[in-house]
């Protein structure tokens, strides 16, 4: 078990560290509280299961120190630990700069602390994803990754669209491992019931269309040295959109005429200077034959495929299991488990192809 040292400074720690503590503990740390505050000592009892350790000039020991929230009052102490910060900014202060040490800016107006004035500080789910981070191999440092991810919605009219199951989750869960890993990664998406990662290394380009995610892939497909995609577009769109809800009039029977949309997948394939190229396919049976032949068709170096008949896999679902294969023919079975787990495993393997 990994061990995290949290140093609140500031009153505002009172609203903050409880969250903090919970979610580290949630993240399997364990977790101990420095302060010398009277009035913390019997919260830091109950939370952590031990008293509060003193503040000291050093701190070691610990696999990661967090300050949070941190206020410039505090000194910054000695250690060998990875050190994050997360500086209690009131009045629009901008966050200070401290060596060897990662800052964290805070989210956005809405973190947690925007109830005390005008102070903000970053959340809980910000510092612990900053704590995972540092104690992660920072494999993907220097590589930037693009990914589409969700559903994409073909509008018919103001009411009505032609879209799919997809929640996104399976390409979140890419986007967030892939940034922890220190990639750098565009993050294509439609309309996804997921959430995007808030971290830093996450940039969102939000589509609604398989045509914008095609322009939006485009714009972007130069800056990348590695392209996963993982979206689920849908195969057609309506020929025309309708400005004017389409009344049902009296007829019994309705036909929608629709276009194939663009495959984006194969477009990147066909580029002549395409990054590595991962698509990924839901197929339900003789999966190697389809998979191998969508692999060549659309010039992948790198196809997963999806068995969506598999129990505990595809939409929806909080698991997955791919079969990945290779140009060479090679095929590598990620069996089922946490899509993030799967995500990484994927990850593993665009490292040894991709080297
Ligand atoms: N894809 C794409 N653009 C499309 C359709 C699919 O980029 N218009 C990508 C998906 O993101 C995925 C892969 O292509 O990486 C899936 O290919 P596809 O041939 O659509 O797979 P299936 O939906 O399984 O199609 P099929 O009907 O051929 O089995």
């Amino acid at each position: 078990m990994k061990s995290v040292l949290l140093i609140p400074a500031t009153s505002a720690a009172f609203l903050h560290t409880p969250g903090t503590v919970a979610l580290l503990q949630e993240s399997g740390f364990d977790v101990t509280i420095a302060t010398d505050a009277e009035a913390f000592a019997e919260y830091v009892r109950i939370a952590t299961g031990k008293p509060p350790v003193p503040w000291t000039d050093e701190f070691h020991g610990y696999d990661a120190v967090l300050m949070a929230p941190f206020s410039s009052d505090y000194g910054v102490p000695g250690t060998d630990a990875p050190l994050i910060v997360a500086p209690f900014l009131s009045g629009g202060a901008a966050a200070p700069s401290i060596d060897g040490a990662t800052v964290l800016v805070p989210d956005g107006p809405d973190a947690p602390m925007g109830r005390l004035g005008s102070g903000r500080v970053a959340s809980p789910e910000q510092c612990v994803e900053a704590v995972v981070t540092a104690l992660t191999p920072q494999d993907f440092a220097g590589r930037t990754i693009l990914l589409t991810a969700g559903p994409t919605i073909e509008d018919a009219d103001p009411a009505r669209f032609i879209s799919n199951r997809s929640t996104g989750r399976m390409g979140v869960a890419i986007a967030a491992m892939a940034a922890r890993r220190g990639a750098k990664v565009i993050l294509v998406h439609g309309p996804m019931l997921a959430p995007v990662p808030k971290v830093q290394n996450v940039v969102p380009v939000a589509v609604r269309s398989a045509e914008q995610m095609q322009e939006a892939v485009l714009a972007h497909i130069g800056k990348a040295d590695v392209a996963i995609l993982c979206a689920a577009v849908a195969d057609f769109a309506p020929d025309s959109y309708s400005e004017e809800k389409i009344k049902k009039g009296k007829s019994q029977h309705f036909t929608l005429q629709m276009h194939r949309t663009p495959d984006i997948l194969a477009t990147v394939g066909a580029l002549p200077n395409k990054p590595f190229l991962v698509g990924f396919a839901a197929e339900s049976n003789d999966i190697r034959n389809n998979a191998l032949d969508k692999l060549r068709r659309k010039n992948c170096d790198m196809l997963c495929a999806n068995d969506i008949l598999a129990p505990g896999c595809g939409f929806a679902t909080d698991t997955n299991s791919l079969l990945v294969f290779t140009r060479d023919g090679a095929c590598t079975e990620i069996p089922l488990a946490s899509k993030a787990d799967v995500a990484n495993a994927m990850l593993d393997l665009v490292l040894t192809y991709n080297i």
